[in-house]
C-alpha cells in the first residue's frame, strides 16, 4: 500500500508519500514562520490562505521526488483535527477531492496521533506498550500507549503548554519569533545558577503540569535590569532548566506508575537538545530508554500523518465522502486498531 498524506492544521503546509514496503519515499514541509513573524503569532486567516497557495505546488514536488504517479497511490490521508478549522479545511478539501478524482479512499487523521506515532518513522521504532511525552506548542501530555489507537491520557498541563512557555518567555526576552528554538540556542551560553525559576507541581503527586507561572517569574527577574545578551542567556538557561526538569520528573513518574521502561518523546519541544540529553541520562540510570523522532519529525510534518494514516488504512478504516475538520477532537475517543 502506498499513500499520500497532507498536513495543514496550523502554520506548516506539508505533504508526504509513504509506502508500506519502501518506507518514506518523499516529504516536504513549508513553514509559514515568515508570514506570521510580523504579528508575533499565527494569524488563522493568513494561515488558511497560505495553505491554499502552497499545498498543490508541494504536492507536485513530493510526487516527483517520490518518483510516483497518482495511479500508484492507494489512499489519501489528511489531518482532520485538532487545529485551526480554516487551515484544516484547506487540507481536508484537497485530500478529499484528490481521493475522489483518483478513485481511492481518504482518511482523516488525528494530529496528535501523528505526533505520537512519529517515532515509528525511525530505523529503530519503540516497542508497545510505552509512555509518550507529547510536548508541542499547543499540548503537554503524558499518554500510556498500549497500541495504535489505544491511548490513555495520564497527565497534562493545567494552563500553558511547554512550547508556549518557551515561546512566551522568549518573547519577554525580546527574542525573535518563534521563541522556543531561539531561547534554546542562547541558553547554551547562559551561566549555571545565575537564576532559579519555580518548578510548579513537582512537589505534588500526580502527572499534571503548570507552566503559566514562568512568565511572571521571568518578568520579575528582568524587571529593573538592562536586558543585554548576557542577561538574556542566563535567564534562557534557567527557563529551559525549569521546563526540562518538570518534564523529566513527571515523565519518569509516569514510567514508574505504568511499570514501563519505554518512553517516546514527540512534538516540537521534543527537538530540544537539553530535554533529550537530560531525559536520556535520567532514564539510562533507571534501566529505561527514550525514543525520539529526528528533529524534523518532531515539529509539524506530513510524514507522521502518513504513518498514522497507513496504519489505520491497513486496518480497513476510511472515511465517507464528507470533508472532516474538527477544531477539538479528544484523543481518547479514537478507535483502537490493536
Ligand atoms: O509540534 P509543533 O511544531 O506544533 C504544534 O503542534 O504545536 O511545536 C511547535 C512548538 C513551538 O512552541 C516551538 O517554540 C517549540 O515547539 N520548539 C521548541 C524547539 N523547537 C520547537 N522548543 C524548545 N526547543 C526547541 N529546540
Ligand atoms: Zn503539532
Amino acid at each position: 500500500m502506498r499513500i499520500l498524506a497532507l498536513e495543514s492544521s496550523c502554520d506548516e503546509s506539508a505533504v508526504a508519500v509513504l509506502d508500506a514496503d519502501g518506507g518514506l519515499l518523499a516529504h516536504e514541509v513549508f513553514s509559514q514562520i515568515e508570514l506570521h513573524r510580523l504579528y508575533g503569532g499565527v494569524v488563522p486567516e493568513l494561515a488558511s490562505r497560505d495553505h491554499v497557495q502552497r499545498l498543490l505546488p508541494l504536492l507536485r514536488q513530493v510526487l516527483t521526488r517520490a518518483g510516483t504517479t497518482p495511479a500508484e497511490l492507494d489512499a489519501v490521508a489528511y489531518t482532520a483535527g485538532p487545529g485551526l478549522v480554516g487551515a484544516l479545511l484547506t487540507g481536508a478539501a484537497l485530500a478529499r477531492s484528490l481521493a475522489f478524482a483518483w478513485g481511492v479512499p481518504a482518511l482523516g487523521v488525528h494530529h496528535l496521533e501523528g505526533h505520537l506515532l512519529a517515532p515509528l518513522l525511525e530505523a529503530e521504532p519503540p516497542p508497545f506498550p510505552h509512555v509518550a511525552l507529547l510536548v508541542s506548542g499547543g499540548h503537554t501530555l503524558l499518554i500510556e500507549v498500549r497500541g495504535i489507537g489505544a491511548y490513555r491520557v495520564l497527565g497534562q498541563t493545567r494552563d500553558d503548554a511547554a512550547g508556549e512557555a518557551f515561546d512566551k518567555t522568549a518573547k519577554l526576552l525580546g527574542l525573535p519569533y518563534p521563541g522556543g528554538p531561539a531561547l534554546a540556542q542562547i541558553a547554551a551560553q547562559g551561566r549555571a545558577g545565575a537564576f532559579e525559576f519555580p518548578r510548579p507541581m513537582l512537589d505534588r503527586p500526580g502527572l499534571e503540569f503548570s507552566f503559566s507561572g514562568l512568565k511572571t517569574a521571568v518578568l520579575h527577574a528582568v524587571r529593573d535590569q538592562v536586558l543585554d545578551d548576557r542577561l538574556r542567556a542566563d535567564v534562557a538557561r534557567a527557563v529551559q532548566e525549569a521546563i526540562v526538569e518538570c518534564l523529566c520528573v513527571k515523565a519518569t513518574r509516569a514510567l514508574e506508575q505504568t511499570d514501563c521502561q519505554v518512553l517516546t518523546v514527540s512534538g516540537g519541544v521534543g527537538a530540544n537538545r537539553q530535554l533529550r540529553a537530560t531525559l536520556s541520562r535520567v532514564l539510562a540510570g533507571r534501566g529505561a530508554r527514550a525514543y525520539y523522532p529526528r528533529p524534523e519529525f518532531c515539529t509539524d510534518n506530513a510524514a507522521m500523518i502518513a504513518v498514522a494514516g497507513l496504519a489505520r488504512l491497513q486496518a480497513g478504516q476510511h472515511d465517507d465522502l464528507a470533508i472532516g475538520a474538527r477544531a477539538q477532537w479528544p484523543l481518547d475517543t479514537l478507535e483502537s486498531i490493536a
